[in-house]
């Protein structure tokens, strides 16, 4: 589908007819769904978005009592995960004088559904309201010494996908993606929190140890599947993002250790609790 852009912008100057520049259909869908989540629950704003990677979905459980939880293929444009520990549900929660949106599962961009589809929930989130958008993921460690289950502050990204979730040619600045201001926050709850570059790849399999090494030497810190086309998509309506990674293994060829989905579950189960108590506290200084 393509429509008029969202900003009004026609691009006529080239044709004389008044064509459609930008196809804008996933940002009306994400309006649509945004208006059916206040259909269905009554709820007709949120505040904050915590979207709960890999391993965090038992985490939703310490943020506090649910307002409502629904299945997201009841929203249009959602369809539900294809991954164990990522179980497709929208659950309401009020933490403070906060409305949270936690989104239970995401769409990764490794299963082939395109990138608004990655990042549906996010511009979903943002039109019921949202200014601040919480990214959490499971992730590879580039460094030893952090054991798994160390939760690491997101200060940057490489987003090696080769996608972007903008239209057209939209030169956002994204010389702060992930808000020092919430990093400063989280900080003052934590202050042994460390904060790294992640690294994004397309994923599904794990990296080789080679890739390891050169996401290590273009400067990341951790290598993972998700995130970075969220946060862009954040940025482009200008929410504020905190990223948060929990490690769950060091990455490939760093250890003699092989990798798999289910020690990365278990690693994110071990301190799902822990991690639900961080969000939770950050949420409140917000
Ligand atoms: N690589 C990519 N994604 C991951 C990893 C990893 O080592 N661990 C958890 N998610």
């Amino acid at each position: 589908f393509f429509f008029q852009a969202e900003d009004g912008i026609r691009d006529s100057s080239v044709t004389g007819v008044q064509t459609c520049a930008l196809p804008i259909y996933p940002y009306l869908l994400a309006n649509q769904a945004a208006q059916k989540l206040t259909e269905i629950t009554k709820v007709s704003s949120h505040d904050v978005l915590v979207v709960l990677g890999s391993g965090w979905t038992p985490a939703a459980d310490a943020l506090g009592k649910t307002d409502f939880e629904i299945n997201v293929d009841l929203l249009p444009g959602f369809s539900p995960p294809a991954v164990a520990g990522h179980s497709g549900k929208l659950r309401s929660t009020k933490i403070g004088n906060k409305q949270v949106l936690i989104q239970m599962g995401r769409t990764h961009y490794y299963e082939g559904k395109g990138v608004d589809s990655v990042v549906h929930a996010v511009r979903t989130a943002i039109s019921h309201g949202v200014k601040t958008v919480i990214l959490t993921n499971a992730c590879g460690g580039l460094h030893l010494e952090w054991k798994p289950g160390t939760p690491v502050l997101i200060k940057d990204h490489i987003n090696l996908t080769g996608a972007t979730p903008l239209k057209g040619a939209k030169f956002i600045d994204l010389s702060e993606v992930y808000s020092k201001n919430l990093r400063e926050i989280a900080k003052t709850i934590d202050p042994d929190l460390q904060e790294g570059v992640y690294v994004q790849f397309h994923g599904p399999q794990y990296e080789t140890p080679a890739e390891v090494l050169m996401a290590k030497k273009i400067g990341g810190d951790m290598v993972g599947m998700s995130t970075s086309l969220e946060a862009i998509a954040a940025r482009e309506k200008g929410a504020q993002v905190l990223g948060i990674s929990l490690v769950t293994n060091p990455g490939a060829g760093l250890t003699n250790e092989k990798l798999n989905h289910e020690e990365v579950l278990a690693a994110g189960l071990a301190s799902a609790t822990r991690m639900g108590e961080l969000l939770k506290k950050v949420i409140e200084k917000i």
